[in-house]
């Protein structure tokens, strides 16, 4: 393995999210490596290869653009992409399970399975496997006995290097990263296989932000990372019920605590719930693992942080139903934002899908507004979590801007921070609603002391 140093060739395995923005960002920085990004889904790997890539991230495209073609190259013939990569990421998707055993809880892994089986078939040769997708502990385990049973000519040394960036903001984090963590084998064959992606990184990241471990901590700490985030959300969130029945104001709390330089400012942002296809996923698979470890208590603890953001979730639906007089039946509501959180087109585990979901089945209408997300997943997700198409034809309405979506309703709901919604014209806004005019503001967005002396009633997260 140690003859591998320095690689020439790089594969990824899965075109989404992750694979895209970090293949680009490596082969922005790594311009004598080819890096080869393949993925089953042409639309997926069209989109790549156009001006408008599948994922919206700012400032991604000039990252793409830097590469492309030079030495960064999108395509679905995976078999080619691995035959002669020294090192394959593995970047496929790992969703919650909704079948079989440990459905709604544990990670799906035919994914990781098929890229690790698909691997052996076709690899001859050393091979760094890389794990970037988030995977339960111990998949590293899984995925060596898959690659070494199935290949007579690869040798394989499987890392782990799970990947921390945000969505909106994933140019940023992957150029600047608080730490970039890589987790192999304790051997020298494994730390041979560490060193070679450590130099990858230190390409643009300092050294001293490249933590390495072993494989098992390196896994773990992935899903532990987002467990603890989303864990504060959920308790800024539990606050904001306390704070409105106290007069308190979860803004000011969130200050007050946060300037605490033990618990820090960060991830203190009372919200009508977080949403995103990572932190429910992931503490429902630590919930699993740890029910499947014999320790029911640590996963009580955990799950309650879900359960949690979803009580967040039904409060906010159920906060507009009890203000609009106990009825939204025929009522037009305007809802602005669709997506999980500004700058990005993704929608997965979107808290809005829930509320329209509940106000729908009140029997509301919904004037929706999102300057990113496409009708068709608007439509796809509702669907998915049981609003038919009769109801969607006739109550849901896909609007060109936020006063459009405003226009004769009873209510407007904030669900995205998208920044726009802060320049609306609100005397406009107001003129056009029934009144009392209503602002339902799920982010804590917009300024309420302007926004009550124009004439609305607001209504806001967390505020007495
Ligand atoms: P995604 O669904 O956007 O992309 C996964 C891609 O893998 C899909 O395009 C799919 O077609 C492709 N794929 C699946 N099997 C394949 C195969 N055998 N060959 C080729 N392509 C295949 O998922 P994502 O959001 O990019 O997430 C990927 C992983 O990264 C997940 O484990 C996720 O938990 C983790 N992660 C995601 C984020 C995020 O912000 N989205 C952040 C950190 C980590
Ligand atoms: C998260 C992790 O932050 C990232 O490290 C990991 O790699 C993937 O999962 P992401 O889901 O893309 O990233 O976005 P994030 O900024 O974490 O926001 C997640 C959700 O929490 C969003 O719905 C956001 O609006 C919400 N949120 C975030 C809050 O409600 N309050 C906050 O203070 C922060």
């Amino acid at each position: 393995m140690t003859n591998m140093i320095p690689p020439k060739k790089i594969c990824c395995i899965g075109a989404g999210y992750v694979g895209g923005p970090t293949m680009a960002m490596i082969a922005a920085k790594c311009p004598d490596i080819r890096v080869d990004v393949v993925d089953l889904n042409e639309e997926r790997i069209a989109a790549w290869n156009s001006d408008e890539l599948p994922v919206y991230e700012p400032g991604l495209y000039d990252v793409v653009k830097e590469a492309r073609g030079r030495n960064l190259f999108f395509s679905t013939d995976t078999e080619a992409a691995i035959v002669d990569a020294d090192i394959i990421f593995v970047s496929v998707g790992t969703p919650t399970k909704t079948y079989g055993r440990g459905a709604g809880r544990a990670a799906d892994l035919c994914y990781i399975e098929g890229a690790a089986r698909m691997i052996a078939k076709v690899a001859k040769g050393p091979k760094i496997i890389v794990e970037k997708s988030t995977i339960p502990v111990r998949t590293a385990e899984a995925m060596r006995t898959i690659l070494t049973a199935n290949s007579s000519e690869g040798q394989f040394q499987v890392l782990s290097n799970p990947e921390f960036l945000a969505e909106g903001t994933a140019v940023e984090d992957l150029q600047c990263p608080d730490r970039i963590l890589i987790g192999g084998e304790r051997t020298p064959e494994g730390d041979a296989a560490v060193e070679t992606l450590v130099n990858i990184y230190s390409q643009w990241i300092p050294r001293e932000r490249i933590l390495t471990t072993n494989l098992w901590s390196s896994e773990l700490s992935k899903l532990v990372a987002n467990a603890f985030l989303a864990q504060r959300i959920s308790s800024i969130n539990s606050i904001s019920a306390l704070c409105e029945t106290t007069g308190a104001d979860v803004d000011e709390v969130a200050r007050a605590i946060g300037m605490d330089s033990r618990i820090g400012p960060k991830f203190l942002k009372s919200s009508v719930g977080f949403g995103g296809s990572c932190f429910q996923k992931d503490i429902l698979n630590l919930v699993y693992l740890c029910e499947h470890f014999g320790l029911p208590q640590v996963a009580s603890y955990w799950e309650s942080v879900i359960q949690m953001n979803d009580w967040q979730k039904e409060r906010f639906s159920g906060k507009i139903v009890n203000t609009l007089f106990n009825t939204v039946r025929n009522k037009r509501i305007a809802v602005w934002g669709f997506a999980f959180k500004k700058d990005t087109n993704d929608t997965r585990e979107s808290a809005a899908i829930y509320v329209c979901r509940d106000l729908l089945l009140e029997g509301a209408n919904i004037a929706l507004y999102d300057p990113r997300v496409s009708q068709e997943t608007i439509i796809a997700d509702l669907k998915y979590v049981g609003v038919s198409q009769e109801m969607i034809d006739a109550q849901l309405t896909i609007c060109d801007s936020c006063e459009d979506a405003a226009l004769e309703a009873h209510g407007v709901a904030v669900l995205t921070e998208w920044d726009e919604f802060k320049e609306a014209d609100y005397s406009r806004v107001l003129d056009g609603m029934h009144k009392p005019a209503f602002i339902f503001d799920g982010r804590n967005l917009l300024n309420h002391d302007t926004l009550r002396k124009i004439g609305f009633e607001v209504y806001a997260i967390g505020k007495g």
